[in-house]
């Protein structure tokens, strides 16, 4: 049962869970006009104090899709933060006039704190370089309708792997299903957290590797997870700027992909996929984003409770 719970990690959703959400996402998708007033008369209250384009607009859009209606914030500094209201304050006021939060928050686990005092569920939109569960469910569902299941795949994650917060979500989930390898591909400095590895990785006794070159291995993948270097969590520019464009897909690269390979990235990019590899048709990113609105409006839904 979904309905009053908050999503603050990928573990919240049991795998049975994951596969309801996906199942609503697809009856959403094939029949929209079904679900336009399943939300009238509810509030999302929308709380974001880092910036964002596909999930804040994503949520809101979703929301107006379900019949409802959206308050809140894109910029903290409008509003009572800026006078030093704390963050478990701020979530109880919005949770008396709404139905139902999401947050993104610069701060590494405050979702998890903020949930206990928040009278509504709580999503958790981004937590600084830690969790993006909502955006997990996106890419699940863009992996589900590329390949057909969610087992038996090799999985490339390719670029920060140290601060990309959807790549740590995305190998949480993933590592559940059956026969599942990752090949993380990195510069050293930008590795997946240690805690990754001896948690999730070697906990579940997945099978992985760590590679610094895409142009190695990128024929042994299904899946290719390209990632934007965060510069938003760096602590010096020199680093950033040595680091930044470590990975460029291009055409050429692809010559020696599968056929069948799936082209994700969360976006935004910046140089890390060329243009050109926008109309080949394993890059699936903006149906990505698309996908994006649909599961955030079976989440919504979900949660509320409604049919
Ligand atoms: N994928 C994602 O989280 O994008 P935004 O930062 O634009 O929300």
């Amino acid at each position: 049962m979904l309905k009053g719970r908050n999503l603050i990690d990928p573990s919240d959703l049991s795998m049975e869970e994951i596969d309801e959400i996906m199942g609503l996402t697809r009856e959403i998708v094939n029949n929209p006009k079904e679900f336009a007033h399943v939300c009238d008369g509810m509030l999302l209250g929308s709380l974001f104090y880092e910036p964002s384009t596909r999930t804040r607009l994503s949520f809101e859009a979703a929301m107006l899709r379900l019949g409802g209606k959206v308050v809140g914030f894109s910029e903290p500094g409008s509003s009572s933060v800026q006078k030093g209201e704390s963050l478990n304050d701020t979530l109880r006021t919005v949770g008396a006039y709404t139905d139902i939060i999401v947050m993104r928050h610069p701060k590494e686990g405050a979702p998890k704190l903020g949930a206990d005092l928040c009278p509504v569920p709580l999503i958790n939109a981004g937590d600084g370089g830690h969790q993006h569960p909502t955006q997990t469910l996106t890419d699940l569902y863009t992996i589900l309708e590329s390949k057909g299941s969610l087992d038996n795949l090799v999985l490339g994650f390719c670029g920060d792997l140290q601060f990309g917060r959807t790549v740590h979500s995305l190998i949480k989930a993933m590592s559940r299903y059956k026969n599942v390898k990752f090949v993380l591909i990195s510069p050293v400095e930008l590795e997946v957290p240690e805690y990754i590895k001896t948690e999730i990785l070697d906990k579940n006794e997945v099978e992985y590797i760590e590679v610094e070159r895409l142009e190695d291995v990128i024929d042994t993948l299904d899946i290719l997870y390209m990632t934007r270097v965060q510069k938003e969590r760096f602590f010096n520019e020199v680093d950033y700027i040595r680091l930044k464009d470590s990975y460029i897909l291009d055409l050429k690269k692809l010559e020696k992909a599968k056929k069948d390979l799936a082209i994700l990235h969360p976006l935004p990019r910046v140089n890390e996929i060329k243009v050109e590899v926008d109309s080949d048709p394993r890059a699936k990113y903006f149906k990505q984003v698309k996908n994006g609105m649909f599961v955030r409006m079976a989440l919504i839904a979900k949660l509320l409770g409604v049919k």
